[in-house]
């Protein structure tokens, strides 16, 4: 009988690491994937998924951190290049990160090497929208309502199997799987338990403006990205806020800043308003842990959650180390009865 790996989470990280193990390991392994939500119910499907990381994005060292993003980069270039690129909702999108207030701010030293187009804005540039600092950049754009369907119908193609139920420990698993891969989100805060956890609450806009074709980052939070089919308007971002609902002081405040930048979008028609809790931790957690419950139980966990706000653009990077780390454990001799 072939290794059996469980992977929790049926996210944008849960599901690339599905179909990354199942690319890694031998055909007779079995792979299962376990979750309580799945595509419109999960954080993931409601990003913007644009490849742009902010700079508290950090792996445990720099080194690591920038091997996750043009491993990610490198992923969708691929996808992009390919065939599958509409069906997988990765699209090319350009646009301007503009500022009033903080010159630096406008320049991203994570993003500048990897990307091949970014530069700082012209004049021109700045006093058609209005602003004194800016950089225009083209870089990478992957919509999870079309991603994650995408991978999904990759995973089970290959004989993935997919089952829907909540876990209230990784106890549960021992026993029964040879390596467990928990990228569970924001899950982990009491899954793992991990108590360093903490949501950045982030409400938007989808709408329908299908002549806005670039993306714009501005100060206080406002943000306008041109998904597949809708453009996302954004946003808020509170730290440790644990409130799902949709504010309507929010809606107001993310409404009127976003036309300020752009006002034609007074005539886009709003197709949904939506909350999510970026799952953040200080230091992305990509790692190997042996669990011991307790009586004999143990379990071997690689962790893979902690992506905060930028969970879309760096799953596949963490993703390829997770599949490392399954791969050093399952290498490990068996133990001796
Ligand atoms: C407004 C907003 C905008 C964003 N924009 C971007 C962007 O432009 N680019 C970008 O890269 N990222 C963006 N993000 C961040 C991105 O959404 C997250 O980093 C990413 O979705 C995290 O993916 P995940 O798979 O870890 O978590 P999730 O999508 O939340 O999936 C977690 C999975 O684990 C399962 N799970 C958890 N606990 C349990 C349990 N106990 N038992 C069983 N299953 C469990 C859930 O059911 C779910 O399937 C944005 C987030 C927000 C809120
Ligand atoms: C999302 O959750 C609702 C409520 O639990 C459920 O009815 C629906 O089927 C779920 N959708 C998906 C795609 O899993
Ligand atoms: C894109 O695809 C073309 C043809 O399939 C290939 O020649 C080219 O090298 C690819 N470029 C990248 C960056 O993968």
């Amino acid at each position: 009988m072939g290794v059996r790996v469980c992977v929790v989470g049926g996210g944008v990280v849960g599901l690339s690491t599905a179909t990354l193990l199942q690319a890694a390991l031998p055909p007779d392994a079995s792979i299962t994937l376990v979750a309580d939500k799945f595509l419109s119910n999960t954080t993931s499907d409601g990003a913007a998924g644009i490849f742009r990381p902010g700079l508290q994005f950090q792996g445990p060292t720099q080194e690591i951190t920038r091997r996750w993003l043009q491993d990610s980069y490198d992923h969708y270039l691929k996808i992009l290049n390919s065939s599958e690129a509409a069906s997988a909702g990765v699209k090319k999108v350009s646009g301007y990160h503009f500022s009033n207030n903080y010159p630096k701010i406008v320049w991203n030293a994570l993003l500048k090497p990897i990307l091949e187009e970014y530069r700082g804005c012209t004049p021109e540039e700045l006093s058609t929208h209005g602003f004194k600092y800016g950089t225009f950049a083209t870089t990478l754009l992957t919509d999870c309502t079309h991603y994650l369907p995408y991978l999904t119908r990759k995973f089970t193609s290959r004989g993935g199997v997919i089952e829907e139920r909540r876990l209230d420990s990784l106890e549960e698993l021992a026993g029964k799987y040879d390596v467990v891969c928990n990228c569970c989100g924001f899950g982990a805060k009491d899954l793992v338990p991990d108590q360093t956890m903490t949501p950045i609450r982030g409400q938007v806009f989808k709408v329908r403006a299908p002549w806005v074709k670039n993306f714009y980052y501005c100060d206080y939070d406002a943000y306008i990205i041109p998904g597949m089919d809708y453009v996302t308007l954004g946003g808020t971002r509170q730290f440790d806020s644990y409130n799902t609902e949709v504010s309507k002081y929010d809606s107001q405040a993310i409404w009127e800043r976003c036309l300020q930048v752009l006002p034609s979008l007074k005539d886009a028609q709003i197709v949904r308003e939506w909350v999510g809790w970026r799952p953040y931790r200080p230091v992305v957690r990509v790692e190997k842990e042996r669990m011991n419950f307790g009586g004999g139980k143990t379990l071997k966990v690689v962790h893979n959650y902690g992506h905060g706000g930028y969970g879309v653009m760096s799953a596949p990077g963490t993703s390829m180390h997770a599949v490392t780390l399954v791969k050093q454990f399952l290498d490990e001799p068996k133990a001796k009865l």
